[in-house]
């Protein structure tokens, strides 16, 4: 197997709750991804990243683990696991698994000594504090709201970035990482490919604990205190002591790693194989996405970082995931969703330069919710922010206004496989509810309809499972960028040249001819100078 097999991969994300139920509690579960196995490989991908299914309480949705060994009984047991592996393997795709090891949950067993015993080994695997005058050690401010200290009912404060059932994991203490590489280690074991790592730009703290100062909030957010000097000997030693030793593939989320950092992170001699790129990963301060304006300013984003990267780098490209609204609502104004402007942003990114993910349900065109009950979501955070604004006052259709934007639950409807009861999901009420438009928008229709967008992101991985060289060493380059509203590349490799050109804009556009051969179009023509709105094309050329 090739030192960077990973480069030649599209990954699908699948988010095991909302997958597909096989047994009818409303819940997604292994048997149901081997259900659907064959529809994947009839996809084209070569990866699968499994989002959580470890034992846990599921306060946030498995990224709670409280026992790394052991999957969650609502997903099956440890063999239908093995089975999953096994059969996804006898298809020639590989598993990438969650390593969620920033923090785990308070169920777990060492935080559950650690709590009884401030004595005891396991004390020393997380952050306890005391303080004399009982306050918190400091202003910091979770992810999710509120203190990253929560306290004991012995007076001691332990640190957490997330929820307060996520401590943090004391990475300074050498028998825990001891700990963390033997799991790590245990599941390459079992077959698995590689890993998807959580959150990781967190491992490392400031000491010092000390309050940072803040203007007009009254806490220091910690999304600021990533990448924290020091973090790497811990990655290194990870790398070394697990990752390298099987060629794994390993994507990182590492928020807080900019353009000068990246090497350290995804260069050749980075800490993973690739992290993802959240340079351009909304349009969450445009007020009229469909503006030229808007849409430039996004272009210059996606260049800027893709110029930057692909120079020293691999990136993890994508449009969506479990935390993201979808990609259909982030890009684009709801007038303007349609096959044509989905199919557009497929072709925008997947050429671009890193390895491609796709989310479940975004090769056919899922799309947000309309929330209107605080009650309808599941997702911690967005309770938790809700209930913290509205106690400060805020107006509650606002919250919900902005949960429909940008909420993590819109990816976590259920998959829409078929127009009848709940999507083909499940045979009874899922965990979550769905998408009113699964009648509408699902799997069956449209691998009947050979012009749909599922028959779209087909091409577009056969074409990346053509092109292997070039679009692993080809240069990238954007082109033609005099046409404002207009978003075009070009990779190419010795005389190989694959260009993309993308009106992104709800209006014809009429641009210089290309000399090229158009493989692959959303419309029809493809090969006059005007083009149609949203209308994309592939050209290539030996
Ligand atoms: C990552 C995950 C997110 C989770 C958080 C805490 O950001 O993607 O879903 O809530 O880490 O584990
Ligand atoms: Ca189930």
């Amino acid at each position: 197997m090739k030192n960077d097999w990973w480069k030649e991969c599209v990954v699908y994300q699948i988010y095991p709750q909302s997958f597909m139920d096989s047994n009818g509690d409303g819940i997604g579960d292994f048997n149901g991804i081997i259900q659907k196995l064959d529809y994947l490989k009839d996809l084209g991908v070569d990866v699968l990243w499994i989002c959580p299914m470890y034992a846990s309480p599921l306060i946030d949705n498995g990224y709670d683990i409280s026992d790394y060994y052991s999957v969650n009984p609502i997903f099956g047991t440890n063999k239908d696991m093995e089975s999953l592996i096994e059969e996804t393997n006898k298809r020639n795709i590989k598993i990438i698994l969650d390593l969620v090891v920033n923090h785990c949950s308070n169920q777990h067993e060492w935080f559950q000594k650690a709590i009884k015993n401030p004595k005891c080994e396991e004390a020393d695997y997380f952050y306890f504090r005391t303080t004399e005058d009982d306050q918190e050690p400091n202003n910091w401010r979770s992810n999710f709201g509120g203190s990253v200290w929560s306290r004991l009912s012995d007076g001691r404060w332990y640190y957490h970035t997330f929820a307060k059932e996520q401590p943090d994991l004391n990475w300074e203490c050498k028998k825990l990482r001891e700990k963390i590489y033997k799991m790590i280690n245990w599941w390459l074991e079992k077959g698995i490919a590689g890993f998807r790592i959580d959150a990781i730009t967190f491992i490392k703290k400031d000491l010092s604990f000390s309050s940072r100062s803040m203007k007009d909030c009254e806490r220091y957010p910690v999304e600021n205190l990533t990448d924290y000097p020091g973090i790497g000997v811990f990655l290194d030693e990870m790398k070394e002591r697990c990752f390298e030793k099987y060629n794994c593939m390993t994507v990182a989320e590492a928020p807080g790693v900019d353009n000068q950092a990246f090497e350290r992170y995804a260069g050749k001699n980075g800490y993973f194989s690739m992290i993802f790129d959240f340079g351009w990963e909304n349009m969450e301060d445009e007020k009229d996405k469909s503006s030229i304006d808007a849409i430039e300013r996004w272009k210059r984003k996606i260049f800027k970082n893709v110029s930057n990267n692909s120079k020293i780098g691999w990136s993890a490209i994508f449009l969506e995931n479990h935390d993201q609204s979808r990609c259909v609502n982030k890009f684009l104004e709801k007038e303007n969703i349609n096959f044509y402007s989905a199919s557009a942003l497929a072709s925008i990114y997947f050429y671009l330069y890193g390895t491609p993910f796709v989310y479940q349900g975004q090769e056919i065109g899922m799309t947000n919710v309309e929330w209107k009950d605080i009650n309808d979501m599941e997702d911690v955070r967005a309770k938790r922010t809700y209930q913290e604004a509205v106690e400060q006052g805020k107006d509650p259709q606002e919250m919900l206004a902005y949960f429909s934007e940008l909420g993590r639950d819109n990816a976590r409807t259920p998959m829409q496989w078929t127009s009848g009861k709940n999507g083909g999901f499940s045979e009874s009420d899922p965990w979550i509810k769905c998408n009113d438009n699964y009648t509408v928008i699902n799997v069956e229709n449209q691998i009947k309809d050979t012009n749909s967008l599922y028959h779209y992101y087909k091409s577009l991985i056969q074409y990346h499972h053509k092109h292997t060289e070039l679009l692993k060493k080809g240069l990238f380059k954007p082109v033609l960028e005099e046409y404002p509203g207009l978003i075009a590349y070009e990779r190419s490799y010795g005389s190989q040249k694959l260009t993309v050109v993308v009106n992104f804009t709800n209006s014809q556009m009429k641009i210089s001819k290309m000399t090229q051969k158009c493989v692959l179009c959303n419309y029809k023509n493809g090969e006059t100078a005007q083009m149609q709105p949203y209308e994309a094309r592939i050209y290539y050329r030996e």
